[in-house]
């Protein structure tokens, strides 16, 4: 992916997309400690401890954000990875006890808007799990589309391959 020099932050009507500092660790530590949260996703273990979540912080790009609540802090992170073919690839999480309000479409919309006039990127891959359709929600809402490819992903937290189904987002 093409290097950013400085990092943005990304403003949405309750939230603030930062990058991380080290101080973060304890608090996404906490968070995503959780089997719940890391068994939807690719790359995260379980258990999931500071130090983890200290290697998270001083390995992030700058397209690597902490969503940030302006009443609750830190709840979760959104950022681009680099796919195959040197696609970018959305991922995100929210912390267990901010489920279901909204935040991971609004981090997700903010983050595609930021993805499209700052990085200049014209299509953006994500994918889910099969068992986690409220991700393919949060997707759809944030302007991706069904590719109908459904290919075989790790969850290391799971120490299993899941099915994935594919999506793209095309400015
Ligand atoms: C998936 C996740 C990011 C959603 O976060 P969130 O802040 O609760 O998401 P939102 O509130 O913005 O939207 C969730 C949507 O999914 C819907 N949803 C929730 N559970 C669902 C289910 N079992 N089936 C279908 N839709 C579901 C909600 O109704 C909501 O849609 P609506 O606003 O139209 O009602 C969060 O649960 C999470 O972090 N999970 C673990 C990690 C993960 O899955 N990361 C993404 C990997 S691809």
């Amino acid at each position: 992916m093409k290097p950013l020099e400085i990092q943005s932050v990304i403003e949405t009507p309750s939230l603030r997309l930062r990058p991380p500092h080290l101080n973060d660790a304890g608090r996404l530590a906490k968070l995503l400690n959780d089997f719940e949260v890391a068994r939807m996703t690719t790359s995260i273990p379980h258990p999931y401890g500071i130090e983890d979540a200290e290697r998270f912080v001083c390995d992030a790009t700058p397209e690597t954000f902490v969503v940030e609540h302006m009443d609750h802090g830190p709840i979760g992170t959104v950022g681009f990875s680099e796919g195959e073919g040197r696609r970018a690839e959305l991922g995100y999480w929210i912390g267990k006890p901010y489920w279901g309000s909204g935040y991971a479409t609004e981090a997700a919309r903010g983050a595609m808007g930021w993805a499209k006039s700052v990085w200049n990127r014209r299509h953006v891959a994500a994918r889910h799990f099969v068992d986690n359709p409220a991700s393919g929600e949060v997707l759809c809402k944030s302007g991706f589309l069904y590719t109908g490819q459904v290919t075989p992903s790790i969850s290391k937290a799971r120490n299993q391959i899941v099915p994935s189904r594919w999506m793209v987002w095309l400015a």
